[in-house]
């Protein structure tokens, strides 16, 4: 079959067959393995959507453990890895250290057989058990404080804010992290998924796929809105200031970081739980500012732009959340990664089970049969 007419973001194009999540954008709905995302919230945990993501059922108590047991021992970096963090540039972005980190991993890692689901399995352990250490140690080190070696009895969410901070997290900081991440673990064929994919058809190992997604996650239109909802409520000012803000950004025709989504036309179900999550960091840790005027923005966006479909979508209270966890704004696109991590991961083995190379097609809009004009006869406009 030959597509002839362009898709703009090929929207709404199949580009894979897949048995991993679910979205139903009319209705709010999100689904991983069949499973509602507002039930995987409230009982589940990280690392038991893992094990649902990667096998397609929830674990038995046994097959949790002995999961646990596998991932356990990746947390802790290979020295060469920890020396490469060691030498990072101080001034990037956190999601460019990642994304280095992850290929660097890939060069530290046994050389397998990726034909073999054993192999495959095993590479997935290793990359998905070392992404919270690598984050925190990427940040410490940017910070100039010393490495925090990962406490692997503690679970990913408890090692990734152990290591950020040097210092045990409570339980219900660490209870609100996991849920952020099981939360924010699969989203279907989204830009940075669609990355891992092409990447994964070509054959590859899953520490260059999901570098690749790291990639493509950090753009503003995708996982880079969370810390630029955050700045633009602080920049907001405070409640009473919202109106007027929204006023001035609609006769700019200016986007609204958090609002709106490519499958969505309602809230996104995701914002709806973290949103929860919010309050019951609130009652404990006390509220922010902020939170109002998230509140209100929200008030003010839908009711201009509700009609178009345009909702809060998952990084409106993201940031929000993350900002009472203590983590500094620009982590939070990391820490979406270290979640989606799981979805990259389950996407890449589901492509390696039964792969095509991705070579789409394309419209060519330039000349044709020009003739080659050596450089002494050529004009400036190159004519
Ligand atoms: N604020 C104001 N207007 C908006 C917004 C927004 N956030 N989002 C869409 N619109 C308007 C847009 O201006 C356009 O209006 P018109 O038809 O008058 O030209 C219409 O809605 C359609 O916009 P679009 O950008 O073509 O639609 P899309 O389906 O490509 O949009 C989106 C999806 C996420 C790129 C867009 O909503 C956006 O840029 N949102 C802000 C950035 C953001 O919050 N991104 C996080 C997305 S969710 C997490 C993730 O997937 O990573």
């Amino acid at each position: 079959m030959t597509q002839t007419e362009l898709v703009p973001g090929l929207a709404g194009i199949p580009a894979a067959e897949s048995s991993i999540s679910f979205i139903n954008g009319q209705e709010g709905l999100l689904s991983y393995r069949g499973i509602r995302i507002e039930e995987l919230a409230a009982h589940s945990n990280f690392e038991e959507v893992i094990c649902l993501l990667w096998d397609g059922t929830l674990p038995t108590q046994a097959a949790l453990d002995a999961f646990k047991e596998r991932l356990r021992p990746h947390s802790k970096l290979h020295p060469d890895l920890e020396r490469f963090v060691r030498a990072l540039p101080l001034q990037g972005h956190p999601m460019e250290a990642l994304q280095a980190s992850l290929a660097t991993l890939g060069m530290v890692s046994p050389r397998v057989d990726l034909r073999d689901p054993v192999a495959r399995l095993d590479a997935c352990l290793r990359t998905m058990g070392a992404v919270s250490t690598l984050i925190a140690a990427a940040e410490r080190h940017r910070k100039g404080l010393p490495l925090v070696e990962p406490d692997p009895n503690l679970s990913i969410a408890g090692n990734f804010l152990y290591c950020l901070n040097g210092e045990r997290p409570d339980a219900i900081k660490t209870r609100v992290l996991d849920c952020a991440l099981v939360l924010h673990a699969e989203h279907t064929m989204n830009a940075s998924t669609f990355a891992c994919r092409v990447v994964a058809s070509t054959e590859t190992n899953p520490y260059t796929a999901t570098s690749a997604a790291v990639g493509a996650l950090y753009g503003p239109l995708h996982g880079g809105a969370n810390e630029r909802v955050l700045v633009q409520l602080e920049s907001i000012g405070g409640p009473e200031n919202v109106s007027a803000w929204v006023d001035k950004k609609m006769a700019a025709k200016e986007k609204v970081m958090g609002f709106g989504h490519r499958v969505y036309k309602t809230k996104d179900p995701r914002a709806k739980n973290l949103q929860i999550l919010a309050r019951e960091l609130f009652e404990i840790h006390g509220s922010t500012p902020l939170y109002d005027t998230a509140l209100r923005l929200e008030e003010e966006v839908t009711a201009r732009l509700g009609g178009k479909g345009i909702y809060p979508n998952v990084d409106f209270f993201s940031g929000i959340v993350y900002q009472k966890l203590g983590i500094p704004t620009d982590v939070f696109t990391p820490i979406f990664a270290l979640s989606r991590m799981a979805g990259w991961l389950a996407h890449w083995m589901e492509q390696m089970e039964d792969n095509k190379l991705f070579r789409p097609g394309q419209i060519y809009t330039g000349r044709k049969d020009v003739s080659y004009v050596p450089i002494g006869q050529r004009s400036a406009a190159g004519k």
